[in-house]
């Protein structure tokens, strides 16, 4: 956490605004004035949303280390954003770390979770530490610590536990207790040991898993109970454990009907779980941060009358949002055209360009009666949905923009998709187009 933010006092605290914000409060006209300049598929992001969902998470924690999880928005104004609420940046790979380092994020406030780290990260890092000497990685596996001081690294080092115990909104997103992730309880104070005199220990780190709420909660408290047992138990060895971090998955409310997370009450249960100990609490939400915070404005291209429902064709798909077809995830979706009452509610299906039944943003969802060109935005689409976009079919990704208008990620062109093929070659039979003569 960067010293030099200071923390708001009650009657100056900056607002942080409600718990949720749900797509029905994002203002239509000006959804339809963005859509009209950068056309669809569009992400459109709100900024000073971000820096509430900074606030509350800083107001819940007060004495926490927080860390934005990047990769569920890695937008350079994201982590502008973030970073001047005063939260520190969690990295999923080398190429997060270079893009919060060039965002202006400190290398004291960055730390690298290295899951199974290709070499090429790993040395990557470590040229990054070299000018960046504040800068942590998150370790899971012997091998990677070995691997770490193969380059000579010996700066700052957490070491990631297997909590025995996970959660998450579904099975893929579970991480807490495979056997892919950290290092099992019973061999974690060896190992921790030995990370000790190799290494700048810098604590111990778990996670749960994503999208946490309801009785998932129940499982996250137990993770941070093993966690501060285990802190007790390497304090006891006479190892000094800077912080336990419990990892992120502060679950949103997709469904428009969902209550908010008690984020106070999170709160309070996390510390309790923890128990006694001078180690700092961290925590790194992703989801919590972003999720409200953007969305996905798509148009409808084609309508067809079903005995099953009304297939809503759209210009956005699985290649602009995967989470629908990855996780069966559900994403509220708002028609902007239509006054409400002015249409019937029927059976949508609303469904993009791609030749895959997985290619749906809802099925069968009640929604007013959908007509060519209507307008539709799907909310909840700031956190992992333009960080996994791809472009399958050869779509090239959607144009991101503020809600103010300020273009923040053109759209792509074909050209961006081809870009590092190779060129065409008479040789094979290919012959090189010409950009003035060719379509
Ligand atoms: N820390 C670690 C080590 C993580 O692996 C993750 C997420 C987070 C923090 C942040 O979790 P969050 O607060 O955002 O739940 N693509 C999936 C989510 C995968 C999350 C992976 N790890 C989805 O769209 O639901």
């Amino acid at each position: 956490m960067s010293d030099s933010v200071d923390r708001p006092d009650e009657e100056s605290a900056p607002a942080s605004g409600p718990d949720i914000r749900r797509l029905a409060d994002w203002d239509a006209d000006r959804l339809h004035e963005l859509a009209s300049e950068f056309e669809t598929p569009l992400y459109v992001l709100d900024p000073q949303r971000i820096r509430e969902n900074c606030r509350r998470l800083q107001r819940a924690f007060p004495a926490a280390e927080i860390q934005y999880a990047a990769k569920a928005h890695t937008g350079r104004t994201t982590l502008e954003t973030v970073h001047d609420e005063g939260l520190d940046v969690e990295c999923a790979s080398a190429g997060e770390v270079r893009r919060a380092l060039a965002a202006g994020v400190p290398g004291a406030d960055v730390t690298y979770t290295a899951v199974n780290p290709p070499a090429g990260d790993l040395d990557d890092f470590v040229d990054a530490w070299a000018e960046n000497p504040g800068l942590t990685v998150t370790a899971g596996a012997a091998d990677t610590l070995d691997r770490l001081a193969d380059r000579e690294f010996d700066g700052r080092l957490r070491l990631r536990i297997n909590p025995g115990v996970g959660a998450g909104h579904h099975e893929k997103v579970v991480t807490g207790g495979h056997p892919k992730f950290g290092v099992g309880l019973d061999r974690a104070p060896d190992l921790a040991e030995s990370a000790a005199a190799r290494f700048e220990f810098a604590g111990i780190h778990a996670h749960a898993g994503s999208g946490i709420s309801g009785e998932g909660l129940d499982d996250h408290r137990e993770l941070v109970r093993r966690m501060g047992e285990l802190a007790r138990t390497l304090d006891n060895r006479g190892l000094s454990v800077e912080t336990v971090d419990v990892g992120g998955g502060f679950g949103v409310p997709y469904r428009e009907d969902a209550p908010p997370l008690d984020l106070d009450a999170v709160a309070g249960a996390t510390r309790e779980a923890l128990g006694e100990t001078d180690a700092t609490l961290a925590i790194e939400p992703g989801r919590y941060v972003v999720a409200d915070a953007g969305l996905l404005l798509t148009r409808v291209n084609t309508v067809k009358e079903t005995p099953e429902s009304v297939v809503a064709g759209v210009d956005a798909g699985m290649t602009t949002l995967l989470r629908p077809a990855l996780y069966d995830a559900y994403h509220a979706v708002r028609n902007l055209q239509a006054p409400p009452a002015s249409r019937e509610t029927v059976g949508v299906t609303v469904a993009g360009p791609v030749c895959e039944t997985a290619d749906l943003l809802c099925e069968n969802r009640p929604l007013p009666r959908p007509e060519r060109e209507d307008l539709l935005a799907v909310g909840n689409a700031g956190a992992y949905g333009y960080e996994m976009t791809s472009t399958y079919n050869s779509r090239p990704r959607p144009a991101e923009v503020t809600v103010d208008g300020e273009l923040l990620r053109r759209r792509e062109r074909l050209a961006d998709v081809t870009r590092a093929e190779r060129p065409p070659s008479e040789a094979n039979g290919f012959r090189a187009r010409d950009p003035d003569t060719d379509r």
